[in-house]
């Protein structure tokens, strides 16, 4: 595995990676890397000839500036488990390198994040824009790869690679989870033993909740089921669960307003905030 950590020197491997006729597959990451980042790799591997991940910790989608400094790095155990996964490049530029000036850019994301995650976190999604098309206009890959654990995130990429033109396939893939449930992030690891062990309780309330709508209950009822069942948890509490349309994120008051419907749900347990979500149908 070659690791890269300037623009111009990816830009050059992945030319001639293309002009070998090989297809690319990338995943960008912020590093901590666990089984889940490594399934979007394994994917990428299958689907293309060349895999290249990223690993950079955003500054400009970070507006908690304690859960950017706090944000776990862990470079060395990151390098070994891409080598063992089999990925041909991992670029890990500076930040420096990514901002040679500040990007003021500033992306007409439209609906799709002005609901959960965008109030919550002004100027996530801004940064995450920012900093993903710059990843794709280094890599110019054929796919990239993103987990549905960042559901909305999906849907805010699809609409930054519209708005920019480029011809990449985003490619959506399930969340991994512990054997207890827990969505797989790079956030866990800073949980107490204790909070570790109620943190399971989202991912069972949010499958009971699934099981209350298949029984004919409402979407308001169920949004409250969900909601009641976590804050009654210690150390927990719910910041938002929105019942939205899996393909606008608008949130929806019926189930009829959507064919599609997932449930996105955040939660401070203590003071780790976890994300999650489910598919209703
Ligand atoms: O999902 C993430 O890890 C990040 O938001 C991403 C897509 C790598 C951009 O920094």
């Amino acid at each position: 595995m070659e690791i890269i950590r300037t623009a111009d020197e990816l830009r050059q491997r992945v030319a001639e990676l293309k002009e070998q006729g090989r297809t690319v597959g990338f995943v960008p990451t912020m590093g901590a890397l666990h089984a889940g980042h490594i399934s979007l790799v394994d994917k990428a591997r299958h689907d293309c000839t060349a895999v290249v991940v990223s690993v950079f910790v955003n500054p400009t989608q970070f507006n908690n500036q304690t859960d950017l400094i706090t944000y776990p790095r862990t470079e060395e155990a990151d390098c070994a488990l891409l080598e063992k996964a089999g990925v041909d490049i991992a670029f890990i530029p500076s930040v420096e390198e990514m901002y040679p000036t500040p990007d003021t850019r500033v992306f007409d994301l439209g609906p799709v994040a002005q609901v959960m995650e965008g109030p919550m976190r002004p100027g996530h999604f801004n940064g995450v824009a920012q900093v993903v098309s710059k990843l794709f206009d280094m890599v110019r890959p054929h796919k990239a790869y993103f987990g549905e654990k960042d559901f909305q995130q999906i849907a805010v990429i699809r609409r930054m690679v519209e708005i920019e033109g480029f011809d990449i396939d985003i490619v959506a893939c399930p969340i991994r989870r512990h054997d207890d449930g827990l969505a797989m992030s790079s956030r866990n690891v800073r949980l107490t033993a204790e909070q570790r062990q109620v943190a399971p309780e989202i991912y069972k309330a949010l499958r009971l909740g699934k099981t209350f709508a298949a029984e004919g209950h409402g979407v308001g009822p169920t949004k409250a089921l969900v909601t009641d069942t976590i804050n009654s948890v210690p150390f927990m509490k719910v910041e938002y669960f929105e019942i939205v349309d899996a393909d606008t994120m608008q949130p929806i008051a019926d189930w009829a307003d959507a064919s599609h419907a997932a449930g996105c749900i955040t939660v401070y347990c203590g003071d780790v905030r976890l994300i999650d979500n489910i598919i209703f149908f």
